[in-house]
């Protein structure tokens, strides 16, 4: 979705703002924008389509300004275009926003009334008029931005300018993130970390609520009322080059061989082999999940698929019912939730809208609400009682890959932790289980190394136009994720079942044209996966399967196949999603998508 950059300096701030615009791409975009405060007055610059096209046009028409705010769009209100870009502006006003202002409708007619003229279709523009009226009547920016955006429903982040003020910028934050950087003679205000982490690993997480007004050396911040508060401001430890692409020629395929190190980082001092237990840190240890009668998980997309497995690991594991729901269903649907229930809540960002909606619902029930995320203090990490990090470092592909193998690692170290503290899984049992999982980062790097075969098989599945994924127990949520990764880079329409409802519909699909994907490694339902297989077979259907080390009935019926190594059921999903990442990039590469910004969609989706 949209991304916010803001930066006041003692120097021109325009090169910094476009490089960290360029870090915000990968949110997803479809126009750009920057604006300077210089000796006469707001000067703009913007451009429809890529960040390309903005840089070109600044080639031809320069810009240089101390103070200034950048803009990536993801259209909401008002088609992508030039004029709905942002940043925008009115008089002496410029501004840059994420998020929504619901009743921009009505104060937009209010303002038309009162004789003001809109140049965009957007949300926005309303706020730059109502910080210019407010900012004429009582000659005090800061002031002016707190008048105006009291008037504001919705949620949003926003960035202003203003000509009469050239050395400052003043942010405000109502659900949706944005962060102050503390720099050296120079600060930030910003959507995303990674936007200007080469120049400082300072932040300040702003809460909803907050404004801050800030110069080159000097961060205030105050609450609606104006009254002073303060923030502590927090370290990032992320590596910078985690945010670059080493080499790859996608952030994709980079984050698909970097699962095995962020899986081991995210193990690193949680895993306990001679007691055979896990350490979870010690704020998630202090929620004592263990004693709540029930777990609901909610989260979005990947997520979700991560949710869904989490349900499968904690039930066997530690035989405490896990209810797993998608979050824009759960937020609506008035759902049952106790103070005796626990509640996770998963987000690789930490900002998704309705999964926060729904920490909230959890918090109003009462229940203990975790977090399992991968930005640090994002929103959800900070309205959840404990947040459990998963450590995959920035994840700048839009589709999510280390982020999935992380959580769903996260899963199984809870799952084993709520085992042990429920007195379900005995230590033999717990310390094979941790073995099984210390070894999934070396035996996944083995698998890597198969990414070329990957792409041969890929080569032959160009011209399907739909594909069916099928799997059962732990791999029916893979099957899920192998279809959505499918869904979302290559354009190609794809469907995932659990194997054991062919029968009940899908099989009337199965021709020599669509490629069915089994994902059945030998467990406790191979069997019955191999005769499904059978039946598709039978019926002339193209079988990619991920089988066994070893298996050779599957293998026979497959047109290709792939092998993950012999091991427990519940670390066989950390294995075979590998293929399905793998298969969804190469054949979103070579039908020569653009992999790493597929149309249409925002890698962090902050709206409704
Ligand atoms: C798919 C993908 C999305 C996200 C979803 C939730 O590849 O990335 O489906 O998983 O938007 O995002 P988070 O985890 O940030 O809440």
């Amino acid at each position: 979705m949209c991304g916010i950059t803001g930066c006041v300096s003692t120097q021109d701030c325009v090169p910094l703002m476009i490089e960290s615009l360029g870090r915000l791409a990968y949110r997803g975009y479809d126009s750009a924008g920057v604006a300077v405060c210089d000796a006469g007055g707001i000067k703009l610059r913007r451009e429809h389509g890529k960040l390309e096209n903005l840089m070109a046009l600044l080639a031809r028409q320069p810009l240089s300004g101390r103070t200034g705010i950048g803009h990536t769009r993801w259209a909401t209100h008002g088609r992508p275009s030039e004029s709905n870009a942002h940043p925008q502006t009115y008089k002496k006003i410029a501004i840059v926003h994420n998020g929504i202002i619901e009743n921009f409708m009505p104060l937009r007619a209010e303002l038309e009334a009162g004789g003001h003229v809109f140049s965009s279709e957007t949300d926005t523009e309303i706020v730059a008029h109502l910080i210019s009226d407010a900012y004429e009547t009582c000659a005090d920016f800061s002031k002016a931005v707190r008048i105006a955006l009291a008037r504001v429903r919705g949620s949003y982040a926003i960035v202003a300018i203003c000509a009469d003020c050239p050395d400052e910028l003043v942010a405000a934050r109502l659900q949706s993130p944005l962060l102050v950087g503390l720099g050296n003679n120079m600060n930030f205000a910003t959507s995303d970390i990674s936007a200007v982490l080469p120049y400082t690993r300072r932040f300040i997480f702003l809460e909803d609520g907050d404004f801050v007004r800030m110069t080159h050396d000097a961060v205030s911040l105050f609450d609606a009322q104006g009254k002073i508060i303060t923030r502590e401001a927090k370290t990032i430890e992320w590596d910078i080059r985690a945010a670059e692409k080493q080499g790859y020629p996608h952030y994709m395929l980079k984050e698909i061989f970097e699962q095995p190190a962020k899986i081991t980082d995210t193990f690193r001092g949680r895993i306990l082999s001679e007691s055979a237990e896990v350490n979870l840190d010690a704020p998630v240890n202090a929620l004592e999940l263990e004693n709540v009668s029930r777990i609901q998980i909610v989260a979005c997309g990947t997520s979700y698929h991560a949710g869904l497995l989490g349900k499968y690991m904690i039930e066997k594991m530690a035989r405490l019912p896990v209810d797993v729901d998608v979050a824009s269903e759960y937020r609506y649907r008035d759902p049952i939730l106790k103070p005796d229930d626990g509640f996770i809540a998963i987000s690789q960002s930490g900002e998704t809208a309705d999964t926060y909606a729904c920490v909230k619902m959890a918090r109003a029930a009462g229940a203990k609400i975790l977090a399992i995320c991968n930005v640090m203090d994002s929103s959800i990490a900070r309205a959840s009682d404990a947040a459990f990090y998963t450590r995959a470092d920035p994840e700048i592909g839009v589709a999510s890959t280390k982020a999935f193998t992380t959580q769903v690692a996260s899963l199984a170290l809870l799952a084993i932790h709520l085992g042990r503290k429920r007195n379900f899984l005995d230590a033999e049992r717990a310390r094979t289980c941790l073995e099984a999982l210390r070894r999934v980062p070396s035996e996944m790097e083995v698998m890597l190394e198969q990414s070329d075969d990957v792409r041969k098989t890929a080569q032959k599945l160009l011209r399907a136009n739909s594909f069916l994924y099928l799997g059962r127990n732990v791999h029916y949520p893979i099957a899920l994720e192998g279809a959505l990764k499918l869904k979302e880079i290559t354009y190609i329409h794809a469907e995932a079942y659990p194997s054991g409802e062919m029968k009940h519909g899908p099989i009337a699909l199965i021709d020599d044209r669509l490629p069915v994907i089994v994902i059945a490694p030998k467990n406790s339902t191979y069997e019955k996966t191999l005769s499904n297989l059978q039946e598709v077979r039978a019926r002339g259907g193209r079988i990619i399967s991920i089988v066994s080390e070893g298996d050779e009935d599957l293998s026979k019926l497959s047109e290709a196949y792939f092998t993950i190594p012999n091991c427990d059921e519940f670390v066989q999903p950390l294995y075979s999603v590998i293929y399905l990442q793998l298969l969804a990039y190469h054949i979103a590469d070579l039908l020569g998508h653009d992999v790493d910004h597929p149309r249409n969609l925002a890698k962090s989706v902050t709206v409704e």
